[in-house]
């Protein structure tokens, strides 16, 4: 069944337009991917809910969005052309790559997964960072990185944002954006891709206030997987050892989800200290304390970060989404999507193509699009176009009938329960307000 799921789900996601494989025609680009005109929609509406979590609910917490291009001693201070590694292993036969600690052994004693001969070659470190240059002459002094985490344009720009919105401790910095890795093992469909988008805080605090903040983190960022319809059930968390936790990091966490190939990272909660300033402030020369003027002193602020990729976390609110159920066609096939997420609110169906009945539910259409994200469907018969839209997540169906002629009500059916209620057309934009908000 689990492998079912994902075969399921990537048929879904191809057929009804939410993800495509990038570059299809020339054969695929190597684990990136390309959001449908659905996809664009379910992954914009998971933004905006972190989005309105992080900023708009809160008042310690403003936004930035920093350049992809950063100056590349960015990348020395943080690590990460020293440290952002995998170990590599290539078999000497069939050429296959592995990471070291996805090999069964752990080792590379074994033979090669692939094509069993014990080929195998020492481990090498890999760099995961993407290499480019800047300007016309690919030289040494040229060097740029695609960024492989956001996070570093938020340390980068703490002092500019601080001074700008004169916030005091403790304050966030959230940014969305891309980030790009030279996955040595992607895959899994969406869930480890070479370019895909982060959403990151960075949460300012005092030394002594860290440890108490990562656990409310915790706690914040669980209750919003949650509130976007991820079932409990299916999250827990995952301490990280003291052997796997990045050296600087005082605590580190994952929210880990049951994706039908096991539990996995879905998010990463780091008490990361001072490490970020100060190697910042090491590097650049510039002072990046901060003066407390209700303590009068002056300190390095610590960190509290967390971390989750917007496509990772799309991927997950599908996998638990897709329901099957038996009907009298068949299958039923619901993708029960929070209705916040859902790519398309309502879809407005008139029981016919009957010029009459085409041109009220085009007024009826026209009524709902400026309020919801709304589709319009006439094609085939009505249970098929029922389907259709349970299959992609659309939480509300409006059909126009006969009867609407005359009495100017519509059927209103709901994706989960099927349960069917008429209203009349004149009441359908507030009712839909208070079942989808403002
Ligand atoms: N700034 C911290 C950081 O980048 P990370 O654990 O490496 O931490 C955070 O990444 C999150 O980004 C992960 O929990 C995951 O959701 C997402 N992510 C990381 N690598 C990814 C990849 N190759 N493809 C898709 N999502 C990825």
């Amino acid at each position: 069944m689990t492998d079912q799921l994902i075969d399921k789900l990537t048929s879904l996601a191809k057929r009804r337009g939410f993800v495509f494989p990038s570059s299809e025609i020339y054969g695929g680009a190597g684990a990136t991917w390309d959001f449908g005109p659905l996809g664009v929609e379910l992954k914009n509406n998971l933004k905006r809910s972190w989005w309105r979590a992080m900023t708009q609910l809160r008042d310690d917490i403003v936004g930035i969005d920093a350049a992809i291009l950063m100056h590349p001693r960015v990348w020395e201070a943080s690590g990460h052309v020293e440290n952002f590694t995998d170990p590599l292993v290539e078999c000497a036969s069939c050429k296959h790559r592995y990471r070291l600690d996805e090999l069964p052994d752990g080792d590379g004693s074994g033979p090669c997964p692939h094509c069993g001969l014990r080929k195998l070659g020492e481990p090498r470190r890999f760099n995961l960072m993407f290499k480019t240059f800047v300007g016309p002459v690919e030289d040494t002094a040229s060097v740029a990185w695609l960024r492989p985490e956001t996070a570093q344009g938020i340390f980068v720009n703490f002092e500019n944002v601080q001074q700008a919105t004169r916030r005091r401790l403790p304050f966030g910095i959230a940014q969305i954006g891309k980030a790009f890795r030279n996955e040595i093992t992607p895959g899994n469909f969406i869930f480890r891709s070479r370019e895909f988008e982060q959403m990151e805080l960075q949460y300012f605090c005092r030394p002594d206030a860290a440890a108490g903040l990562f656990t409310e983190w915790k706690r914040i960022r669980m209750a919003w997987h949650e509130s976007i319809g991820v079932p409990a059930s299916h999250l827990r968390f995952r301490d990280h050892r003291d052997d796997e936790r990045a050296h600087y990091a005082a605590a580190a966490t994952d929210i880990e989800f049951q994706f039908p190939f096991g539990w996995k990272e879905l998010e990463g909660i780091h008490n990361r200290g001072d490490y970020d300033l100060r190697r910042h402030a090491e590097c650049s020369g510039k002072d990046l304390t901060y003066f407390d003027d209700v303590r009068n002193e002056r300190y390095l602020p610590n960190v509290v970060e967390t971390s989750v990729g917007a496509d990772r976390s799309a991927f997950a609110v599908l996998c638990a989404a897709y329901d099957e159920e038996p009907d009298k066609e068949g299958t039923r096939v619901v993708l029960r999507l929070h209705s916040d997420l859902a790519p398309h609110k309502v879809a407005v169906l008139p029981l016919s193509k009957k010029p009459e009945l085409s041109a009220l539910s085009r007024e009826v259409h026209a009524a709902l699009r400026p309020h919801f994200m709304t589709t319009y469907d006439e094609t085939q018969a009505i249970g098929r176009r029922y389907r259709r839209q349970d299959e992609v997540g659309t939480p509300l169906c409006v059909t126009v009938d006969f009867e609407s002629l005359v009495d100017r009500q519509v059927t209103v059916r709901e994706r989960d329960s099927m349960a069917q209620v008429r209203l009349a057309i004149e009441d359908l934009v507030p009712a839909l307000r208070e079942k989808f908000g403002p």
